[in-house]
């Protein structure tokens, strides 16, 4: 039973009003329950005043009241204005406590939010895949909502369905689903609602501008309480949250691969100008790739790395085809005009919000390791990886394709030319990873027959060449394991 002594946090003024009705007005007052039993802090002797009146506190009757006793009943009527008054005054300091009270459990349960929020802030920066996105806000949420399970399914990119589980496999799944887990279908706002078994269920949805494209939810096992309506109000929170990031990432994903793909067919269609660069993107692309590996560059990053070589050339489309397609030496001023298409790559690629990797590796592929090379005269590692990597792709294709003033250069006598460009033009492990990656039986199924210009001084004995090569590298370094050296 609730009472005045445990409802207020201080006391003091109760015992006040009644020490006063005692001394000003010869009224014995104490506190009592509603039911007019007394608590603990009545007076034992009541038996002088058999007038009793009963004042109760505050507008929930569980709380009890103040019991007054006197000699006469004229004694309670002349008192009773100022037991009135004394109980307002308990009545305020009630109404403050309690509001207090409220106040405080509010901002705990704001700073439990705002710890969440934040954790999840935390997480989910800088996470563009959609996938991954909805997995961490899975695996977050789970916890802290005392989930036993939980789903979510939405649409992914293109439309097509994601479903990602948490703590549930297919059998779990397909019991729930005969439980009833589909039986309401999803709408717009955050519910709660059990399936036949007892299984509580948290469900909110995940809202684009049309209506909901998918749902989170979480279970509580049968033995378990349900969700309360803090938790539904919590996952109504994070539903704000969530949704207008899921319909971003969807959107600039499917606008991402839209242009990745108008890109690369662009690029394509640069090759194509030229019968003498054609393929030369695709290919660059894959001898960057082949490089990145050996160097132990990550299958992610290797995505990256590839798209970044596609696009290496894109500002060559604005040099005039005169220019990039004459044959013999250019002048002084056609190259100035050649040099500007890293700076046209750029101003194409910005608008796109593609990584930064990637456009640094595509704009920065004509800068040498001394310094000398363009647009900014970078030098050393201060030029990006995936670019070290795309120079030595790209300079190892040129040499190796036929031009209409030169016939293809052998693969010996490329790679030897890169060799001799180590530490002025080229980087000295992007040149190893290489010769490596030729010699890699993985490669030797792939790239190394992508080219119809391949041609070698002397194809028989390639791998004793590619392994004097590499050691001429990396002196003593071990050639025999080009792959397992380079990952080390
Ligand atoms: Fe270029």
């Amino acid at each position: 039973m609730k009472s005045i002594d445990r409802s207020l946090f201080d006391a003091s003024f109760v015992e006040e009003v009644i020490a006063y009705l005692r001394e000003a007005h010869g009224v014995r007052a104490w506190v009592a329950d509603n039911d007019n039993t007394a608590v603990p802090s009545a007076p034992a002797e009541t038996g002088a005043m058999p007038y009793v009146r009963y004042y109760p506190i505050g507008s929930d009757p569980g709380i009890g009241g103040i019991k007054c006793a006197a000699a006469d009943e004229g004694t309670l009527v002349r008192a009773e204005p100022h037991v009135l008054f004394g109980i307002k005054g308990i009545n305020q300091l009630l109404l403050r406590e309690t509001e207090l009270q409220q106040t405080s459990d509010e901002m705990l349960q704001l700073s439990e939010q705002l710890s969440f929020l934040f954790k999840l802030a935390q997480k989910t920066i800088g996470v563009n895949e959609l996938e991954e996105f909805c997995r961490i806000i899975l695996e977050v949420t789970a916890p802290a909502v005392e989930a036993d399970h939980g789903i979510v399914r939405t649409k992914g990119r293109w439309d097509q369905k994601m479903e990602i589980l948490y703590r549930i496999d297919e059998e779990e799944l397909a019991r729930l689903t005969r439980e009833g887990l589909d039986r309401i279908p999803v709408e717009d706002s955050t519910i709660i609602y059990s399936l036949s078994d007892g299984t509580s269920v948290l469900r909110f949805p995940i809202k684009e501008k049309d209506g909901p494209i998918g749902h989170f939810a979480f279970f509580r096992k049968p033995a378990r309480r349900f969700f309360t309506s803090y938790e539904k109000k919590f996952a109504g929170i994070i539903e704000h949250i969530i949704s207008p990031t899921v319909e971003t990432i969807r959107l600039f994903g499917s606008l991402q691969e839209l242009y990745i793909n108008t890109v690369k067919a662009l690029a394509a269609a640069i090759d194509a100008k030229d019968e003498y660069t054609h393929g030369h993107s695709y290919r660059v692309a894959k001898y960057s790739n082949a490089i990145g590996r050996q160097m132990g560059v990550s299958e992610k990053q290797l995505n990256d790395l590839e798209i970044a070589a596609y696009m290496h050339d894109l500002g060559k489309i604005g040099v005039p085809e005169s220019i990039l397609g004459k044959p013999g030496k250019l002048t002084a001023a056609e190259f100035e005009e050649i040099k500007k298409h890293p700076a046209l790559t750029n101003k194409i690629l910005q608008p796109i919000r593609l990584p930064a990797g990637i456009v640094d590796a595509a704009v920065q592929h004509h800068e040498r390791m001394d310094g000398r090379g363009y647009p900014y005269g970078l030098k050393g590692d201060r030029i990006s990886l995936f670019a070290r990597i795309i120079a030595v792709a790209d300079v190892f294709d040129a040499l190796t394709s036929k031009r209409p003033y030169r016939d293809a250069m052998p693969v010996e006598k490329a790679l030897h030319t890169l060799y001799e460009g180590i530490d002025t033009e080229f980087d000295r492990e992007a040149v190893q990873a290489m010769v490596c990656a030729f010699r890699s039986k993985e490669t030797d199924m792939g790239w190394t027959r992508i080219h119809p210009d391949f041609r070698f001084s002397d194809e028989g004995r390639l791998d004793e060449f590619l392994a004097g090569l590499a050691e001429r590298i990396h002196p003593g370094g071990n050639a025999e394991k080009p792959a397992e050296q380079a990952n080390a």
